[in-house]
C-alpha cells in the first residue's frame, strides 16, 4: 500500500505535465495574412513570416521561444534599393507582396514571395514577380538580401528542398503547379510546369507547402477562396511528380457553414517543435459568420496537429479559446533583437532627433526620402501633396500616388478589439489652405475614417471628421467643428477610441487639459472591414498633407510640417468569441 501511495505521489506530477494546454487565439492579432513558419532548432526558436502586400516595410519576421510570445525581429523587404522604383509605381490597394514561404535551409533562412504590380504604368517589374530572399540573420534587417528575381505563372510560391536530393528548390505554387527554381539565375524548369493537383473542387486551390514525411510528400493548400468558404485540403503522392491522392476527409480544417466567431480559417503551414509535436498556424478573421464586423481583416492563428506514422494529419480546429495536446513550449520571452512583443502597448515619446521609427509602424509603399524623421520637436511629417485617399486618375479603379509622389503617413496595426490609440500634435498652425495633419483609422486608400485638424476654405482652423469608404456604404456626413481659440497652436492630442466592439470615437482634446476632450465623430467599423481591403486589417496612424494643393510633386512652399509626440497604443480587450471580451 505504502509503495503504491508513493508511486501515485510520483506519478501525479507526471500526469499534470501531460495535461493539455490552453492559449487565446490569434496568437498573432491583427493584420497577419498568409502565416508561413518553421522551428529552428539550434535556437530552439520557432519564426513566421507573414504578408505585407503594399505596406512597407514588408513581410515581417516574428520569432518566438513559445508559439504565444512572439516579437518583431525584423522586415524581409526592408529598404528601397531591394526592388528599386517598384513600390511607389504599384498602384493597386491589393498588390505587392503576397504570401511568403519561409523556410531553414543550408544555414539560412529563405523567403520566397509573389510582387505583383498591376501590369503597367512602365514599372521596372510588370505582372508577376517572384522574389527570393535569404538571410543568416532573421534579427538584422539589412542582413536580408536583395531578392533573386524569378517569374512564376502564379501567385504564392513554396519552397521545398527535397531531402533525398540536394538540388534546386521545388516551388509548388497555386493551381496547383511545379516547377524547380535555380537559386542563381531564377531559371523555373520545367516550362510549361507540371500539374500536381488541382485540388477537391473548390475555386482557387492556392497556398500549397510541400512536406516529406514517412515515404510520402504531402501537400497542404487553401482552397475555396480567401473568405467565408476558406479550407485548408490536402493530398499525398510516394513520388513529389505525383500522382497526388486526396485525403478522403478533406477538408482537414475549415469553419465554414459553422456559427464560430473565427471564420475564413485556411492558409496555413505545419511544423515540429523541440519535442516532436506538430504544430500550424493560418489565417482567420474575426467576425462571425454575419462577417460584417472585422477591422482587423485576416490575422493569424495556433493550432494544434496530431499526426502519427503514415496516417494523414489531424488538425484542430479553430477557436478563440484553444485547449488540446500537445503542451505548449515552456514560456519564454528570451528573445534577441529590438522589436516589440505582439502583445506590448507602444509608448514611443518621439522626443530625440534620429531615433529609429519603431519597426512596427507601417506605410502605405516606401516613403519620401525625408518625409518622416524623428527629431527633437516630435515626429516630423513633411506634407505629401497626397492626402490618404491620394489622386483618382480617370478610368483607373484605384488612386495612385506616383504622380505626387508618395504619402506622409505613418501607421500600427490594430491588434486588439478594443483599444486606446492617442498622439500628441505639437504647435500645429496650417497657413495654407488645404493644410491637414490628423490621425486615420486606414484599410485603404479607399476606406479610412480620419480626424484631421485643417484649414479649410474658410480659413478657419478647424476638425475635420471625414470617412472614405466605397460607393453604397453607411457613411456619416463629415463633420467640421472649428478648434477652439485657446487650443490654436498649441500641443492637441487625437484619440481613436473603441466605445464598444462594433465602433470607433474620434475624439481630440488639449493636452494640458484632459477634461476638455471632444469626440468629434464616430464611425461603425464594418466601414473598414473588407470593402476594397480585403486581404488587409486597419492601420491606426497619421498624416499630413496639402490635400493636392499646387502642383508637381510637393506642397506649395513645402507645406505646414507637422510635429507629433507622445504616441500611446493601449490594447483594452480581446473579442475571442461572439459577445465574450477578455
Ligand atoms: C513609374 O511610373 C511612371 C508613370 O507611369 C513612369 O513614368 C516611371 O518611369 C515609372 N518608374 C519606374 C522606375 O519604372
Ligand atoms: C488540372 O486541371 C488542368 C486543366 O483542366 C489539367 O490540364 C491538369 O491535368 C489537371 N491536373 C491534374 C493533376 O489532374
Ligand atoms: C517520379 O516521377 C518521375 C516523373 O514522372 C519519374 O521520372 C520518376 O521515375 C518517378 N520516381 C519514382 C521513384 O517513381
Ligand atoms: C486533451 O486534448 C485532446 C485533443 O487534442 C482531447 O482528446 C482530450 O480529451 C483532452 N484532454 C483533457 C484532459 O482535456
Ligand atoms: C456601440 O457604440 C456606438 C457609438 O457610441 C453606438 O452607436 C452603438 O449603438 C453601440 N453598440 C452597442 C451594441 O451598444
Ligand atoms: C484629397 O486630395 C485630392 C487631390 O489629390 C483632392 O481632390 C481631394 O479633395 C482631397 N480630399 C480631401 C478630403 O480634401
Amino acid at each position: 500500500m505504502k509503495l503504491l501511495a508513493l508511486l501515485g505521489g510520483l506519478l501525479l506530477p507526471a500526469v499534470s505535465l501531460a495535461a493539455n494546454s490552453t492559449f487565446l487565439n490569434p496568437v498573432l492579432p491583427g493584420w497577419h495574412s498568409d502565416p508561413s513558419c518553421l522551428y529552428h532548432k539550434a535556437s530552439s526558436t520557432f519564426f513566421c513570416a507573414t504578408s505585407t502586400f503594399i505596406a512597407f516595410p514588408g513581410i515581417p519576421i516574428y520569432a518566438s521561444k513559445d508559439l504565444i510570445n512572439w516579437k518583431l525581429v525584423s522586415h524581409v523587404w526592408n529598404r528601397e534599393s531591394q526592388l528599386p522604383g517598384q513600390s511607389w509605381n504599384t498602384t493597386g490597394q491589393m498588390d505587392g507582396m503576397y504570401a511568403p514561404t519561409l523556410r531553414f535551409h543550408d544555414e539560412k533562412f529563405w523567403v520566397v514571395c509573389e510582387y505583383i504590380g498591376d501590369g503597367g504604368g512602365g514599372q521596372i517589374l510588370t505582372g508577376l514577380v517572384g522574389v527570393l530572399f535569404w538571410t543568416t540573420d532573421p534579427y538584422s534587417d539589412a542582413s536580408w538580401s536583395d531578392p533573386v528575381i524569378f517569374y512564376p505563372n502564379k501567385i504564392d510560391p513554396d519552397l521545398f528542398w527535397d531531402s533525398s536530393d540536394n538540388k534546386n528548390p521545388y516551388v509548388a505554387t497555386q493551381s496547383v503547379i511545379l516547377q524547380q527554381l535555380d537559386l542563381q539565375s531564377g531559371n523555373l524548369t520545367p516550362q510549361p510546369a507540371l500539374s500536381l493537383w488541382n485540388g477537391t473542387g473548390g475555386v482557387w486551390p492556392e497556398g500549397p507547402h510541400l512536406y516529406k514525411k514517412d515515404g510520402y510528400y504531402y501537400l497542404m493548400i487553401a482552397e475555396g477562396g480567401t473568405a467565408l468558404n476558406h479550407a485548408i485540403m490536402i493530398s499525398r503522392a510516394r513520388n513529389i511528380t505525383g500522382p497526388y491522392e486526396p485525403y478522403a476527409n478533406n477538408p482537414i480544417l475549415t469553419n465554414r457553414k459553422t456559427r464560430e466567431y473565427f471564420q475564413t480559417v485556411g492558409h496555413g503551414d505545419l511544423f515540429q517543435d523541440g519535442a516532436g509535436n506538430w504544430w500550424g498556424m493560418c489565417l482567420a478573421t474575426r467576425g462571425g459568420p454575419d462577417w460584417k464586423v472585422y477591422p482587423m481583416g485576416r490575422e493569424a492563428v495556433l493550432f494544434p496537429v496530431t499526426w502519427e506514422e503514415g496516417q494523414w494529419p489531424v488538425l484542430q480546429p479553430v477557436r478563440g479559446r484553444m485547449s488540446g495536446w500537445p503542451s505548449l513550449p515552456a514560456p519564454s520571452k528570451d528573445i534577441p533583437g529590438n522589436g516589440p512583443f505582439n502583445g506590448d502597448p507602444d509608448v514611443y515619446d518621439f522626443v530625440t532627433a534620429g531615433e529609429p521609427i519603431p519597426r512596427n509602424l507601417m506605410y502605405w509603399r516606401v516613403p519620401r526620402p525625408g518625409a518622416i524623421t524623428t527629431t527633437a520637436k516630435g515626429l516630423q511629417l513633411v506634407p505629401s501633396r497626397n492626402n490618404v485617399t491620394g489622386q483618382m486618375i480617370p478610368g483607373k479603379p484605384t488612386p495612385e500616388l506616383s504622380g505626387q509622389r508618395g504619402m506622409a503617413f505613418i501607421g500600427r496595426r490594430q491588434t486588439d478589439t478594443l483599444f486606446e490609440y492617442t498622439v500628441d500634435l505639437v504647435g500645429f498652425r496650417p497657413g495654407m489652405v488645404g493644410s491637414e495633419a490628423g490621425v486615420t483609422v486606414f484599410l485603404t486608400q479607399l476606406n479610412h475614417i480620419d480626424l484631421g485638424v485643417a484649414m479649410l476654405a474658410d480659413r478657419e482652423m478647424s476638425f475635420r471628421f471625414r470617412i472614405e469608404a466605397p460607393p453604397g456604404a453607411p457613411v456619416p456626413e463629415t463633420k467640421v467643428v472649428p478648434v477652439p481659440e485657446a487650443w490654436r497652436g498649441q500641443t492637441i492630442r487625437l484619440h481613436v477610441t473603441t466605445p464598444n466592439t462594433t465602433h470607433y470615437d474620434l475624439s481630440a482634446s488639449l493636452t494640458s487639459d484632459p477634461a476638455s476632450k471632444i469626440t468629434v465623430g464616430t464611425a461603425w467599423a464594418g466601414l473598414v472591414s473588407g470593402g476594397t481591403g480585403p486581404f488587409t486589417g486597419v492601420l491606426l496612424g497619421i498624416f499630413n498633407t496639402c490635400n493636392g494643393a499646387g502642383q508637381g510633386e510637393e506642397c506649395p512652399d513645402g507645406g505646414d510640417k507637422a510635429y507629433w509626440q507622445r504616441w500611446r497604443y493601449t490594447g483594452k480587450g480581446q473579442e475571442i468569441a461572439m459577445n465574450e471580451v477578455v
